[in-house]
């Protein structure tokens, strides 16, 4: 046997180095075979779920050490895997651990946590619910419907709209007692517009169209969204300073959040403005995060990515925008052309760099051939969306992709009670998903962004 041969054992080819390291191989994924993408689907998915159990705090289902949104935004891509891979077996659980987080007044915003949430962190609660409804995951008998969850979460934000600056728009933080609590985002406002579009288009009641509407022309007067500037999207702007300045990381899930509600909203109305909306941001998204240097086609979180700063939430973030790509080509067809050669790209690319340790553990750089050493469930989901969404652009000529439900029974709960702490546990900062340092980052720059770095090592 010769240095380098490959030995085949159980299944899983190993490479045996120069320096007796075994490396577990790549992925193989071909991109048109759906049972290609399956079975790298499953592949991603298992130690991502291994690293879900291990990480839950205290047995608690759905509350995950250290964050508690990461888990409903896991759950939102599992439930659209399913869908497209037919891979049921987190569904019990998945179901289970999404109705229990839920809580007490099935909002998401039980009072174990609502003293320190962003109204991001709940949003993406909120996706997975609706990401529930439109795939047919199963109801829970007994239980309040996916979609009443979803509502829930959309009627308690748009109550928190906020007229006192900036005219409008939702706060990051929801209590003035939190950093941060004064900054208006495009994840929390954005969210929440993809949110309101695809309850609209779901149970076509046209109020949650004019939500979207609300939120997408508030956004669009601020700088938020500057379309002027060829559909640049800002993280976020100052409530302090009436939303005149703005904080510019580029991240990728700003986008894709504005994108996939713009698409949503084509498609329900047919009006022309969102077309624009939804090529102009498209476009700029696909050009920014998908650099030449790569080849043009490799999804990369560019801010932080090739340093290795990208945080336990930036990790995530290519995989649900990849999701909401797809989402954009199945509402929109003109779209289509244009989205698919680099969800392609991009998964062969995950292939390559899910090849870590023993187990196929993914890494961060989708551009790099060999695992880049970053591991955890952000970057398993992360691989894991990028996957599914190459399964939903092989599945979006069937009707079924994405269901509405206009004469579902809709069984409302509106008992939830609205921004009103009873007790106030210690605040643990670190649990948020833009966590302060977005904020720090934002307001002090790259000395701050500096200290981080070191303070992380
Ligand atoms: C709230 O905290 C209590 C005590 O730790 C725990 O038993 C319960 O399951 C938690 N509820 C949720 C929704 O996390
Ligand atoms: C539409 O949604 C709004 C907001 O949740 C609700 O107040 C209203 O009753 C709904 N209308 C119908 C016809 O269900
Ligand atoms: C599309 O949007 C751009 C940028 O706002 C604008 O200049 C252009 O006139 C719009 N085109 C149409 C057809 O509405
Ligand atoms: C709206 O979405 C459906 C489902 O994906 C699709 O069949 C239809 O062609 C879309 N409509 C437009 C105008 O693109
Ligand atoms: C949680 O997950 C990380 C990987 O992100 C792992 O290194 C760590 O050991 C886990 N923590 C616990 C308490 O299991």
């Amino acid at each position: 046997m010769r240095w380098g041969s490959v030995l085949s054992l159980g299944g899983a080819a190993l490479v045996v180095l120069l320096q007796g390291q075994l490396v577990l191989s790549d992925i193989p994924i071909e991109v048109t075979s759906t049972d290609s993408l399956k079975s790298a689907g499953k592949a991603i998915a298992a130690p991502m779920w291994t690293f879900y159990e291990q990480n839950q705090t205290e047995g608690i289902p759905g509350k995950l050490t250290g964050t508690w949104y990461v888990a409903g935004a896991m759950f939102m891509t599992l439930i659209q895997y399913w869908q497209v891979s037919g891979d049921n077996q987190y569904n019990s659980v998945v179901s289970h651990d999404l109705m229990f987080q839920a809580g007490r007044n099935y909002d998401y915003f039980d009072s174990n946590y609502s003293q320190w949430l962003g109204n991001d962190d709940q949003m993406f609660w909120g996706l997975a619910a609706i990401t529930a409804s439109e795939t047919g995951f199963p109801e829970v008998s007994g239980k309040p419907t996916w979609t009443s969850l979803a509502r829930a979460v959309a009627t308690m934000q748009i109550n928190r709209w906020n007229t006192e600056q900036c005219d409008g728009g939702i706060t990051w933080q929801i209590h003035p007692w939190q950093a941060g609590y004064t900054l208006r985002n495009s994840i929390s406002n954005g969210g929440l517009f993809l949110l309101s579009a695809r309850l609209g288009r779901f149970t076509t009641n046209q109020t949650y169209f004019e939500w979207a509407e609300q939120i997408w022309d508030w956004s669009a007067d601020t700088p938020l969204i500057q379309a002027e500037k060829n559909w640049y999207v800002a993280d976020s702007t100052s409530g302090d300073n009436n939303c005149i300045d703005s904080g510019d990381m580029q991240w990728s899930y700003n986008y894709g959040v504005y994108l996939a509600g713009s698409a949503v909203m084509y498609n329900a109305t047919g009006d022309q403005k969102w077309l624009n909306r939804t090529t102009g941001l498209m476009g700029r998204l696909l050009q920014h995060f998908f650099p030449q240097e790569y080849g043009g086609n490799i999804f990369s979180e560019v801010a932080c990515e090739k340093l290795h700063t990208c945080d336990r939430n930036m990790l995530n973030f290519k995989g649900w925008t990849s999701m909401w790509l797809a989402m954009t080509a199945s509402m929109v067809a003109e779209t289509r052309d244009a989205i698919l050669p680099k969800l392609q790209g991009s998964a062969v690319a995950i292939g390559k760099q899910c090849d870590g340790e023993t187990e196929n553990l993914c890494g961060s750089r989708w551009y790099q051939d060999t695992w880049d050493g970053i591991k955890g469930l952000e970057v398993q989901m992360c691989a894991l969306g990028g996957i599914t969404s190459n399964l939903m652009m092989l599945s979006s000529t069937s009707a079924k992709t994405i269901r509405t439900n206009p004469n579902g029974r809709e069984q409302f709960l509106d008992t939830y009670s609205d921004d009103t702490p009873d007790a106030l546990p210690a605040i643990s900062t670190g649990d948020r998903v833009g966590s302060w340092i977005l904020t720090i980052l934002w307001g002090a720059g790259i000395v701050a962004a500096a200290w981080w770095l070191i303070k992380q090592k």
